[in-house]
């Protein structure tokens, strides 16, 4: 996988503490979506040896790997992500996810969304949305676009990471045109990238995946009530990651151990059963 993997990584000391991934979704190389990842990347390693903190940076280029189109036969909800038919790079990228901190997400606006390659890794990557594995990691997200709005982008990026139990911390969005030079780029947006560097790095450094936002305890408080409701059937894949992991229990607020309020956890488990009882109404058997 490593030979098709388009890759850079980069560390300035040798013991790494702090890893962060940058997942860039545009096919062109050197692209806009590409120069600004690489201007924040280059921020971060800055900040990092500023503060005398050993970073490595990857960065991967889901265009340059192979991803096939996810077939919709369901094996990795029903069976595990292993079961999966499709026999290619998605499980490598998944286990670097899982390996990482941080992660850099990245994506032109296509017609008014993220583009395809993004929208398909998204899709092969469902299974997160039932057993999610990524809590405890953060993410930050970019794009670029021609001169509309990206919001919609973002959204998409970010309602997939959070479902995946990832904390987001914030967004960026460049209106590049069609192809800006990276010195164009950093005069004009000199003070976002720095800024991007800055909020990613520092949740990292200060692990504030502990502070879940309102909106990552309503999403972990729906899926809860999900596979509670669904205890008929105990012998899913799904619902023995729930309860293997002890999300199941009544008093389980969060994937992970927090330091939410305790004001906020209640507003989002009362939030979150209300939205899970409308939820569940709708559907009767499967969860999708
Ligand atoms: C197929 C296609 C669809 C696009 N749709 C939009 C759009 O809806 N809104 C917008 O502002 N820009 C749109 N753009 C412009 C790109 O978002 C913009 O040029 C982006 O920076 C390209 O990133 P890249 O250089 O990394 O490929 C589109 C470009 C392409 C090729």
């Amino acid at each position: 996988m490593e030979k098709r993997m388009l890759l850079r990584r980069v560390c300035f000391k040798e013991e790494v503490i702090m890893k962060i991934i940058s997942l860039v979704s545009s096919y062109r190389i050197n692209g806009n979506t590409d120069k600004a990842v690489s201007l924040i990347e280059k921020q971060l390693l800055s900040i990092a040896d500023k503060e005398n903190i050993a970073l490595e940076v990857e960065k991967i280029h889901l265009s340059r790997i192979d991803i096939k189109t996810c077939c919709g036969c369901r094996a990795c909800f029903d069976k595990g992500e292993e079961k999966c038919p499709l026999k290619d790079d998605l499980l490598a990228i998944w286990k670097k996810i899982h390996q990482a901190d941080g992660i850099l997400a990245a994506s032109p606006v296509y017609v008014e969304d993220v583009n395809g390659i993004m929208k398909n890794w998204i899709d092969r990557m469902a299974f997160n949305c039932h057993r999610p594995a990524f809590a405890g990691k953060i993410v930050y997200i970019v794009t670029t676009s021609g001169g509309g709005t990206s919001n919609h982008t973002i959204n998409t990026i970010k309602n997939a990471f959070t479902a995946w139990g990832t904390n987001f911390v914030g967004s960026s969005k460049f209106r590049t045109g069609e192809l800006m030079a990276s010195v164009e780029m950093e005069s004009k947006y000199g003070s976002s990238i720095k800024k991007a560097a800055e909020v990613l790095f520092k949740a990292v450094k200060n692990n504030s995946a502990q502070k879940p936002s309102l909106y990552s305890l309503i999403v972990f408080k729906v899926q809860q009530k999900c596979w509670q409701e669904s205890a008929q059937r105990q012998d899913t894949v799904d619902y023995q990651y729930w309860q293997k992991n002890k999300w199941l229990e009544r008093d389980c607020n969060y994937y992970i151990p927090n330091k939410a309020s305790f004001l906020k956890i209640k507003f989002a488990r009362l939030i979150g059963s209300i939205v899970a009882i409308f939820y569940l109404k709708k559907v009767s058997k499967a969860m999708y």
